[in-house]
């Protein structure tokens, strides 16, 4: 197995920066193009990344294509005892090539219409004229209407592939999603259930505050780039279909379940069930009550309640978030994606320098998914008091953040209006209200009414 090759690995998609070298912050809103020569002194830090990497790694034209997905393939093969990686290569360049004749090239994208005639709902699970505008090369078309919104704005943390391995990747915490395995954290769907459109366009419009997922809202305050987002989050759906068919590919070929040839229905079934699986997430969306209407001193006693509810062994709260919700519980776990590869390849995570065996094939080192500190207030997900209650009833998926237990149906746990309290707890923990953090707009209403005057702070 060869290891990857530097150019293409760390400089993917860097060379459509270097007409625009400012869009290279990529934590900085768009809206930075049209900034102040004293605002532009600020980038210099990051304008120097581009010689500094080249000095370091070589500036060759890195060429930019979907990069078969090594590090899932090596793992596989080692669990079934294949250590030093002969196979491996066989099986994540076969998916790989399958994956190129479905769904085309990172300039060329394609989508398999011939073999998804008989799958419900498989014409609108992507958009491929906003696939093909997102994808490719940064520029304009003919039609003057930009293009490669992609690598402009998403590559250097997702990287081209969306395997979550950007320039940047490694210096940051929590890392870029891996769109590959197809889990998303932040959506309006049950554990095991893709997410919607709209939570998609939510995530960009909003970013994910408390991490470097920035938010791309600004695009909106152009006319010219009025659906941007929503073209972006047609791309993320695609390569996360493509990126996820590709592994379960990898899965069926080091199995010895196929020999992945394109006439293979077993080969062809995946590419179906994928799609299936995302064309019908919109109707798995979970509905979420309206928050009761208290008054200030109500608000106070339900927090209470929420207190020791949180405290309580039944939500086991405070096991992982500790007694005051800062964080300091004994979980000491990872999320879904880093135990995929280690706890596969039979690596633990926690051993310091074990996973370095990993590193050539695309391994990041594995990091704690650390209980959040409840005080600072910056929910990923939202802080209004309906986002709380969807991200306690849903949990918080491929992380050790469980759902809670509901009391629907005849199941055991809690009520609505016991997790109402629950919410209102985690709310009077943090000082600085979410909706300084997160975006105004979609949690401005609900936080000013629930965090009255008097309420706790
Ligand atoms: C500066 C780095 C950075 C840039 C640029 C960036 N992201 Fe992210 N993105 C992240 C990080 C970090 C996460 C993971 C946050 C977490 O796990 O809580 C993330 C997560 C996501 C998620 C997953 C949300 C979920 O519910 O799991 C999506 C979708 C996403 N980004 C799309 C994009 C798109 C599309 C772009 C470009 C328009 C983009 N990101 C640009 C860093 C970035
Ligand atoms: C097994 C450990 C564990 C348990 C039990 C647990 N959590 Fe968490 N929680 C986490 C982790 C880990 C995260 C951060 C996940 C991430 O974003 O990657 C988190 C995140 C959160 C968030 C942030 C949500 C957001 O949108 O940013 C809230 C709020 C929260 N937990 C509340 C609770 C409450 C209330 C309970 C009890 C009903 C609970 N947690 C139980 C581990 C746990």
């Amino acid at each position: 197995m060869k290891p990857a090759r530097c150019t293409s690995v760390s400089l993917y998609g860097l060379d459509s920066y270097f007409p625009k070298p400012f869009a290279m912050a990529p934590h900085v809103p768009p809206v930075i193009l049209n900034t102040t020569p004293q605002r532009l002194l600020t980038l210099v830090p990051q304008i120097m990344v581009i010689p500094l990497t080249c000095v370091m790694v070589g500036c060759g034209p890195a060429k930019i294509e979907y990069r078969p997905n090594e590090l899932y393939a090596v793992s596989l093969h080692r669990e079934q005892g294949d250590a030093d990686h002969t196979e491996s290569e066989e099986s994540s360049t076969r998916a790989a090539a399958l994956a190129e004749r479905w769904f085309g090239t990172a300039d060329s994208p394609v989508w398999p219409s011939e073999l998804l005639a008989g799958t419900p709902g498989a014409d609108e699970v992507v958009r491929m004229d906003e696939v093909e505008r997102s994808a490719g090369p940064v520029g304009r078309g003919n039609d003057k209407i930009e293009r490669g919104l992609y690598r402009k704005h998403c590559v250097p943390c997702h990287g081209v592939t969306g395997d979550g391995r950007g320039l940047a990747a490694s210096m940051l915490s929590p890392y870029p999603r891996d769109f590959r395995r197809g889990t998303f954290k932040f959506k309006s769907t049950p554990t095991g259930v893709k997410p919607t459109r709209a939570d998609l366009v939510r995530t960009l419009h909003d970013g994910i505050p408390g991490t470097s997922m920035p938010s791309f809202a600004a695009l909106e305050l152009s006319k010219e780039f009025k659906n941007d987002i929503e073209s972006l989050v047609e791309y993320v759906r695609f390569l996360s279909i493509r990126g996820e068919v590709e592994r379960r590919l990898i899965a069926k070929h080091a199995r010895g379940e196929s020999q992945l040839n394109p006439d293979d229905e077993s080969a062809i079934e995946v590419v179906r069930l994928v799609v299936a699986n995302w064309a019908s997430a919109e109707t798995k969306v979970l509905p979420i009550p309206n928050p009761p209407e208290f008054t200030p001193e109500q608000f106070k006693e339900s927090s209470k309640r929420g207190e020791e509810w949180f405290r309580s062994e039944l939500t086991a709260c405070a096991k992982c978030h500790g007694t005051s919700g800062a964080g300091d519980g004994n979980s000491q776990d990872f999320d879904d994606w880093t135990k995929d590869w280690t706890l596969l390849a039979g690596i633990d995570p926690k051993k310091k320098s074990d996973w370095k065996e990993m590193k050539p094939f695309g391994a990041l080192k594995p990091v704690i998914d650390k209980p959040r500190n409840l005080a600072w207030g910056a929910f990923h997900g939202g802080g209004n008091r309906q986002d709380l209650f969807r991200r306690l009833v849903l949990g918080i998926e491929g992380t050790p953040m469980p759902p809670i237990a509901r009391a629907i149906n005849g199941n055991p746990g809690l009520t609505d209006d016991e997790i109402w309290d629950l919410v209102h707890y985690v709310q009077s923990l943090s000082s600085v209200p979410s909706s300084s953090l997160a975006s105004a707009k979609s949690t401005l209403d609900d936080t000013i009414r629930s965090k009255p005057e008097g309420a706790a702070e």
